[in-house]
């Protein structure tokens, strides 16, 4: 293992934020790559934004690119973006739609499937069926698209035990994507994720979330109002679920998942500037309960299942001190944009508040940047946070420890 990230790793003390090396070394950024990225199930986007034979999209993670892509036949593949030939990149649009993939660099050219249909002037015996494009596992989950880098996954189907039931009701097969957004973040993926993890910093930094969400409070100010939810949730279309297997409570890497109701305050129908819905109702909900519903599956996908909307949130490392949040706004699939929602409206809550946490994790980066930055101790409401903490170093403890 690396000295740096097996002395990091030891260094590590339950309660406090992570020793230094582990938000600087590229080499452990590499490592984590290899060990988490690549080995867990990733959520990649939605099925709605590829309704067409040949419209593809690219998911770029560190330094991969993948290109997700439906084919001629209407199933998701997921094809590595690079050319058996001499290794071009073929696809270099975010999104687009092709009947074949052709590589601009020589011509080879690739079906949907990844398949290499066509490489002119190559020597007699060159075998085109041993050239196609890599394949990566895909499993669709809710109309949700997720890949795994590994040819030998962790296999999907606990997720899919966890989610499916709880998840069935808001029909996000018959959703669709109404608005993405990406905001880039000059940060390390961990301090992204550890952000996410903890309210502690909503009441000081997320007015308009606060005002309304008992998240940002702990569970002992609730008062009655969980019970009145979970009472509601069956008399709206709702069930009554709650799936915990975050962190090292998942059964293994990369099939982390949860689905955890808590309640909003003041009358909130949902997360809006107002409290009042946004959007017509999801899938099979008839009405409101007072809750919402905090969403995690697989390492580092989150989301918020409200009455009328889904926010997904994908935190995805591009490097060292870059990372990607994605932003996915879903909405029932027959809503029509300035009829049945504004988008300005819908997406107004989830843009300020991540505006506004891009602002504080490039500022924590910022300051574990400092010779002088030394863990600090966690309060009692960072206790996922701390959850998130420890999954990370025992899985890179299991990890590079071969296992
Ligand atoms: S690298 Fe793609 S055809 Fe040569
Ligand atoms: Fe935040």
């Amino acid at each position: 293992m690396l000295e740096t990230l097996a002395k990091a790793l030891k260094n590590y003390r339950s309660g406090y934020s992570l020793p230094r090396d582990l938000y600087h070394d590229p080499k452990i950024f590499e490592e984590e790559i290899r060990a988490i990225f690549m080995k867990s199930w990733l959520y990649v986007g939605h099925q709605s934004q590829i309704p067409e034979r040949g419209d593809y999209f690219l998911f770029e993670m560190g330094g991969e690119s993948v290109i997700i892509v439906r084919s001629a036949e209407g199933q998701i593949n997921a094809l590595v973006n690079v050319c058996r030939h001499r290794g071009s990149q073929i696809c270099a649009a975010a999104t687009g739609h092709e009947t074949r993939l052709t590589c601009r660099y020589h011509g080879w050219t690739y079906n949907l499937d990844g398949a290499l249909i066509a490489a002119s002037r190559m020597p007699e015996g060159f075998d085109k069926s041993r050239h196609g494009l890599h394949r990566l596992h895909v499993k669709m989950l809710a109309g949700m698209i997720f890949i795994n880098f590994d040819q030998d996954p962790v296999p999907f189907e606990t997720m899919e035990r966890d989610l499916a039931e709880p998840l069935a009701p808001y029909r996000l097969d018959h959703a669709k994507v109404a608005n993405k957004q990406n905001y880039a973040i000059a940060s390390n993926w961990k301090l992204a994720v550890e952000n996410y993890n903890e309210c502690y910093h909503c009441l000081p930094a997320h007015p308009e979330y606060s005002v309304a969400h008992g998240r940002a409070v702990p569970p002992a100010d609730w008062g009655a109002s969980m019970e009145e939810v979970r009472a509601r949730a069956p008399k709206i279309g709702l069930t009554q679920h709650v799936v915990n297997h975050s962190w090292l409570d998942a059964p293994a890497l990369g099939v982390e998942a949860q689905f955890d109701r808590y309640p909003l305050f003041r009358g909130y129908k949902t997360g809006s500037r107002d409290g009042e819905l946004v959007a017509p109702f999801l899938g099979a909900i008839t009405g409101v309960d007072g809750g919402t519903t905090d969403l995690h599956m697989g390492p580092t996908t989150f989301g918020l299942a409200y009455v009328d909307h889904v926010v997904l949130y994908r935190f995805t490392p591009r490097s060292m001190y870059k990372t990607d949040c994605d932003i996915t706004w879903l909405v029932n699939e027959t809503a029509v944009e300035g009829k049945d929602y504004d988008l300005a409206k819908l997406t107004w809550l989830w843009d300020v508040t991540t505006i506004a946490d891009k602002r504080i994790i490039e500022h924590n980066q910022l300051g574990v940047n400092l010779v002088y930055y030394r863990p600090g101790p966690l309060s009692l409401m960072e206790s996922f946070h701390q959850r998130f903490l420890d999954w990370y170093v025992e899985r890179m403890r299991q990890a590079t420890n071969g296992g």
